[in-house]
């Protein structure tokens, strides 16, 4: 049967030419093509479409549009239609769960799709389409303003939404450890903040982490716990490649011959199964942290596309860990930016030093320019001595933070570099120390154990605002 397609989009022009493109098409025919957001709800009703093309709409911004219509009709494929500048975002747009093809679209990558098996999980997005009825405005033909909407993975958030109740009784955490400058203390905090979670219990039972090196060329998080580093992430992603491989000859197609337009919307359909999470982990016996560490060989690093990361963090999202924490690299590749944008929290460490505040400064910049929700950073400076040559408070005025906001220190202690040679984690140490006491505050302050569903509502409140603001200007 073929599948049914809508147009949404203000070029007329382009509508025809797809329209004419698909004429003889054995896999996809178009059910409309409409030009007003008004018009696309009552034909996503009334036309029964299974794919969605989201193209130009002036005045609406698209991320809102598509995340609305997906919310309101989560079984169907939606499609961005990009130029070639709007695709420097496209892992977000996948983030988001919208395939992505580049103007002009050609219908060989319309029927690639169409022939996808379901992109997402009724499990994961199971939200009833009723929860999210247009707005009477939309309907109308007004101008709409953006709705707060979240870009968080939707089976993230449909964990919380049961009838408006909390499903999951705690909010899943994904925390990412970065740092815009070299050895400034990402990995020991990392490590340091994985094992504190690892002891914390929530009604009883031990929260369970994961601790995932994201430093993929020189990644040392195995090292600093005396770990194995097999298996490890290049593992997972070879199974990635055999299965995709798999799926793309279970449709009659040879994977070597495939373009990788066409490999890249497999890809983006495929969903990788969280209880597969455990075969790729070593385990730290002493605390029960589980850890996907870097690979063994450099040269396996170079391997590793977007697309592999991408299926990694939404598998990450649908594990039964309540906390994951990612230590990257200091460097703004797109495994270090797919990190940070998947992440609900962030921890930015710097040193006291001119040149790592000067990074984390300009790193700041950046992010608020994209609007990037500022509420998920907490800022942490590490290796602080008695006597600085800048105060705090001075960094703080520097970084232009929120009066509310507060920097974490960590002091310089001659433990810790002990503690990394010998793979001791100080959070294990008997007895209090200075760094094991700040770290414990860090970590209360990402994750107020005993506060659980308090956090779930504030996340899920601060979430909707922010993340507009993101699709706004990812989308502008
Ligand atoms: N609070 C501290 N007190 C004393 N030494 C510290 C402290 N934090 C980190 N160090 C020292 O700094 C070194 C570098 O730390 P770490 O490897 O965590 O940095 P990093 O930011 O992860 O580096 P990279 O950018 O290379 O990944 C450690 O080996 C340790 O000796
Ligand atoms: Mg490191």
């Amino acid at each position: 049967m073929k599948k049914r397609l809508l147009i949404i989009d203000e070029d007329t022009g382009y509508a025809r030419r797809v329209q004419e493109q698909l004429q003889d098409s054995k896999l996809v025919e178009i059910c409309g093509h409409v030009t007003r957001e008004d018009q696309a709800w009552q034909m996503l009703q009334s036309a029964a479409p299974d794919m969605v093309i989201i193209g130009e709409i002036t005045g609406v911004e698209r991320g809102v549009l598509s995340q609305r219509f997906r919310l309101a009709y989560p079984h169907l494929s939606f499609i961005a239609a990009c130029t070639p500048t709007d695709l420097a975002w496209e892992p977000f747009f996948r983030n988001l769960g919208i395939w992505v093809l580049v103007k002009p679209i050609v219908p060989e990558q319309l029927e690639a799709l169409a022939m996808m098996p379901q992109a997402v999980s009724g499990e994961a997005r199971h939200i009833k389409p009723e929860t999210f009825a247009p707005p009477q405005s939309a309907l109308h033909g007004q101008q709409m303003h953006a709705q707060p909407v979240s870009t968080a993975p939707l089976q993230h958030e449909a964990a919380f939404m049961d009838g408006g109740m909390f499903k999951q009784p705690f909010p899943k955490r994904l925390i990412t450890v970065y740092g815009p400058k070299g050895g400034v203390g990402k990995t020991f905090i990392s490590r340091e903040l994985a094992i504190y979670f690892s002891l914390q219990k929530r009604m009883d039972r031990p929260i369970r982490v994961l601790a995932v090196d994201f430093n993929l060329d020189l990644g040392t998080f195995a090292t600093t716990l005396n770990l194995a580093r097999t298996p490890n992430l290049f593992t997972w992603i070879q199974d990635i490649d055999s299965q995709l491989h798999r799926l793309v000859q279970s449709q009659g197609r040879n994977p070597f011959e495939l373009t990788s337009d066409e490999w890249q919307a497999y890809a983006s359909s495929y969903r990788l199964s969280p209880h597969d999470i455990e075969k790729y982990i070593v385990t730290h016996v002493e605390s029960g942290l589980h850890v996907l560490t870097s690979p063994r060989d450099i040269r396996h690093s170079f391997e590793i596309r977007n697309y592999h990361l991408y299926l990694i963090l939404e598998a990450l999202k649908q594990s039964s860990y309540d906390v994951i924490l990612i230590d990257t690299a200091p460097d703004t590749t797109d495994a270090t930016i797919q990190a940070l944008f998947f992440a609900e929290q962030v921890v930015m460490v710097g040193n006291p030093v001119v040149d790592s505040i000067e990074n984390i400064q300009r790193l700041l910049k950046l992010l608020r320019e994209a609007e990037y929700p500022e509420e998920r950073i907490q800022v942490c400076m590490n290796r602080l001595q008695r006597k600085e040559m800048f105060t705090l408070e001075e960094i703080r005025a520097y970084f232009q933070l929120h009066p509310s906001k507060k920097i974490f220190p960590i002091p310089d202690d001659a433990e810790v570099k002990k503690s990394i040679n010998t793979g001791t984690p100080v959070m294990l140490h008997p007895g209090k120390t200075a760094a094991k006491e700040a770290i414990e505050e860090l970590g209360k302050a990402l994750l107020p154990v005993g506060q659980e569903e308090q956090v779930g509502q504030l996340a899920k409140g601060k979430g909707k605002k922010e993340k507009t603001s993101l699709l706004r200007w990812l989308w502008s």
